[in-house]
């Protein structure tokens, strides 16, 4: 598998009417340690989107919350004009504290002001995808998201946004969601190694709403696994490789949004999405999350 100039496979995924690579690329590791602050190398973030959208990616994940800001400004300076196929979705409903936490920031005027925020930090009218964030740090919290999500309901219908997902969300969140106004996508925490949302990925497939697995490759806490490193070690790739073949393999309406600061890990990457999975690959790598 070369990685000195992956290709995309042509695999295409439509969040309502936005068609979508199914590789994209998850752009909060482009600030500073801990999602704090300016990239330690400005040029070489600018580098990895350019390089991103270069090499065929047409959806690009980000949020104002990022640096704050400076992802989105990363990105706007890398990008715009943006390219026609280019999809940038982002989030909103957690704000950043002066010690790096992400306190909930949900209540509709907070929410009007991050899409505002949003729209000026990315230079556009309209914003592609929204997710509302649920949940805190530590994983989707249980209770009613009506308020909040009604309020990206109305801002869907002044034309600020185009389309609607939820973010940390549980799946009564995503029901009540549902409820309310149509999703293109849930955005939560799933890897080979944090099996939670199994079920809900299959029922959003058969609806075709799009399932964006966050910390595909365990973000912070890299996955690691005696099974996943021999899998990797047969077909003589790198875990990561593996990882986030296996999300691919795992259920169609999985689109990948992993994230990196460097172009030979974006490159290798998008190399992993033409490393084919045998049964028995498949079935090794499926005991991890049962480990
Ligand atoms: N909705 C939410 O609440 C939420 C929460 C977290 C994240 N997200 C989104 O999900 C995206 C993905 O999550 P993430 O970036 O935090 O975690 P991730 O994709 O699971 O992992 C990123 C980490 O893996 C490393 N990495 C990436 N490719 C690699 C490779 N080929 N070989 C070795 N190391 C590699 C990166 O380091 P290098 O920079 O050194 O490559 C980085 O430290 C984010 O960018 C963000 O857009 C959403």
């Amino acid at each position: 598998m070369s990685t000195l100039f992956p290709s995309l496979p042509d695999d295409t995924w439509a969040l309502g009417d936005l068609t979508v690579t199914r590789v994209g690329y998850g752009a909060m590791q482009l600030a500073g340690p801990w999602v704090m602050g300016p990239p330690a190398d400005r040029d070489g973030a600018v580098a990895v989107l350019r390089e991103a959208v270069d090499l065929g990616i047409t959806h690009i994940d980000t949020s104002d919350a990022y640096g704050p800001r400076i992802t989105n400004q990363l990105i706007r300076e890398a990008l715009h004009p943006y390219p026609e196929s280019l999809r940038i979705a982002t989030k909103v409903g957690a704000a950043r504290d002066e010690q790096g936490g992400w306190p909930t920031a949900r209540r509709p005027d907070q929410l009007r002001r991050q899409v505002e925020e949003n729209l000026e930090s990315l230079g556009v009218d309209a914003l592609d995808l929204v997710h509302l964030r649920l949940g805190n740090a530590e994983g989707p919290q249980a209770g009613s998201i009506a308020e909040a999500f009604e309020t990206l309901v109305e801002l869907q219908s002044q034309g600020v946004i185009g389309h609607l997902g939820v973010s940390n969300a549980t799946t009564e969140q995503v029901v009540e969601a549902q409820g309310i106004a149509p999703i293109v996508s849930v955005q939560n925490m799933f890897n080979l190694a944090h099996r939670h949302d199994d079920q809900l990925i299959d029922r959003l497939a058969l609806e075709r709403i799009a399932y964006v697995p966050f910390f595909p490759l365990g973000g912070f806490s890299p996955v690691q696994s005696s099974a996943l490193s021999a899998v990797a070690t047969r077909l003589d790739v790198a875990p990561t490789s593996v990882a986030l073949a296996w999300l691919l393999h795992r259920s169609p309406n999985i689109l990948l949004i992993p994230g990196t600061s460097s172009i030979t890990h974006l490159r290798e990457n998008i190399a992993a999405a033409r490393l084919s999975l045998t049964e028995e690959d498949l079935a090794e790598l499926d005991e991890i999350g049962r480990e």
